[in-house]
């Protein structure tokens, strides 16, 4: 694992364009195995989680060619259903290979899932889901094997949280059940879930509701070839929308989709941040003075996301005066908080709750990084910081962030990665 080296204090200015959605993409190409037909991606950022789920779909004997941001993926002629223990424990979202697999081939195993370590993170959802559309599983040592079983005529399942990923997997599955119509209630309503079903659509699935609290899902015999565009990442330009407001700076953010993040962008201005759209997919960023405190909920979509609950914590340890940022989604997300410590920063952590006393200054040091997002915030803090700052276990931040260190580079920040 390398390390990131910071010098602060920095200022960010010039300009940064975001990426594709890492988090589109990676359900997106999970989506592939349902085709018949050769699917062109574009806009897919050249991530370690991206490569990750490439190997996947390899593993099951796609033909994937991935370079400068598309992905060609032709059908297997001779499927593998078998995916292997190594590639699911990368990452959380390999889980959602499982239903397509077994939807186009009736049988499909994968192991229990890995991925950040931002506590429990259960696949029952996923499951009870897959039972109600027609599949047994059956759990062991590990592997879960999902079998197609009979066929269902209409089908209610109804969320216990709006998860993402059972949102995803489920919709994904129920995309290919011919003659199934599925309604999933109390649905995820993320920007990545519509992206999916703008993808399917196009490839002649019937998805309806895709973006609200209900889907409705008719099952077609088969989907066709087609070129979609990925969305832009809008927790990357969260990401680096904060990293500027927090490091004083003036810069512009660009190929991003400002309807994805009214909800940073409350928060931002409550604290004092000034944000001016130049256009929908340009956004310029300024901050001269040290934030006003605020109070956050971490809320499921269109809510405050929590993957930008690190990095808002991070700068909030500057703001004149307390805040409070109470986490929904994962409880126990607050790995960063211990590390951001070490800065100088006064955060409490109670009941699911950060208690964030700003500080008039943080100070570089040595942190570890425990999470993808937690990397992000542990940047943002070594940016704000008065010194050298030493990031170790970085590794993780290029699951998420694509070429992390040339574009904070661009903005003018002094930082380098050594191995
Ligand atoms: C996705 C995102 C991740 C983001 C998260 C929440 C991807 C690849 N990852 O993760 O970056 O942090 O959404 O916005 O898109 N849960 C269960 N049982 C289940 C499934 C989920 O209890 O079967 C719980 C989880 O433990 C968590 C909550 O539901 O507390 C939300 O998780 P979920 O939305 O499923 O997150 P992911 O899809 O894994």
């Amino acid at each position: 694992m390398g390390s990131l080296i910071i010098e602060g204090p920095a200022k960010l200015s010039g300009a940064v364009k975001i990426s594709g959605s890492k988090n589109s993409a990676l359900p997106i190409l999970a989506a592939t195995l349902l085709f018949d037909e050769r699917v062109i991606l574009e806009n897919i950022p050249d991530l370690m989680d991206i490569h990750t789920m490439i190997e996947i779909l390899s593993a099951a004997r796609c033909k994937v060619i991935f370079s400068n941001g598309v992905a060609t993926i032709d059908p297997p002629t001779n499927p593998n259903t078998d995916i292997p223990y190594e590639l699911v424990r990368k990452m959380r979202a390999s889980f959602n290979v499982l239903g397509p697999l077994a939807a186009k081939f009736q049988k499909a195993s994968v192991s229990l899932p890995g991925g950040c370590s931002i506590g429990v993170r259960p696949v029952d959802y996923h499951l009870e889901g897959l039972q109600k559309l027609g599949f047994s599983t059956n759990i062991e040592h590990g592997i879960v094997t999902a079998k197609l079983e009979k066929k269902v005529d209409e089908v209610i399942i109804s969320l216990p949280f709006p998860s993402v990923g059972a949102t995803e997997h489920i919709m994904t599955t129920a995309a290919i059940l011919d003659g199934t119509h599925t309604i999933i209630e109390n649905a995820a309503m993320e920007p990545e879930i519509e992206d999916l079903a703008i993808f399917l659509n196009q490839a002649g699935c019937k998805i309806l509701g895709a973006g609200t609290r209900r889907i409705e899902v008719f099952g077609v015999k088969k989907v066709y070839g087609c070129v979609h565009r990925i969305i832009p990442d809008r927790i990357e330009a969260g990401t680096y929308i904060i990293a500027i407001a927090a490091t004083m700076g003036d810069a512009l953010v660009e190929n991003l989709n400002v309807s994805h993040l009214i909800s940073l962008f409350d928060v931002l201005r409550s604290s004092k941040v000034n944000l001016s759209q130049i256009c929908e997919d340009k956004v310029r960023v300024s901050m001269n003075q040290r934030p006003d405190p605020v109070k956050i909920q971490v809320t499921p979509y269109p809510g405050f996301p929590t993957d930008l609950q690190p990095q808002i914590i991070a700068f909030l340890s500057r703001a004149q005066g307390t805040s409070t940022v109470t986490e929904t989604v994962f409880k126990s997300r607050f790995q960063h908080v211990d590390e951001l410590r070490r800065f100088g920063a006064r955060i409490e952590v109670s009941d699911g709750t950060a208690i964030v006393h700003g500080v008039e200054k943080l100070s570089g040091t040595q942190v570890s990084a425990t999470d993808l997002r937690a990397a992000a915030a542990l940047v943002i803090a070594g940016l704000m910081a008065n010194g050298t700052t030493l990031i170790s276990e970085v590794d993780q931040i290029f699951r998420g962030y694509e070429k992390v260190v040339e574009k904070l580079s661009s903005l003018s920040a002094v930082i380098q990665y050594r191995e």
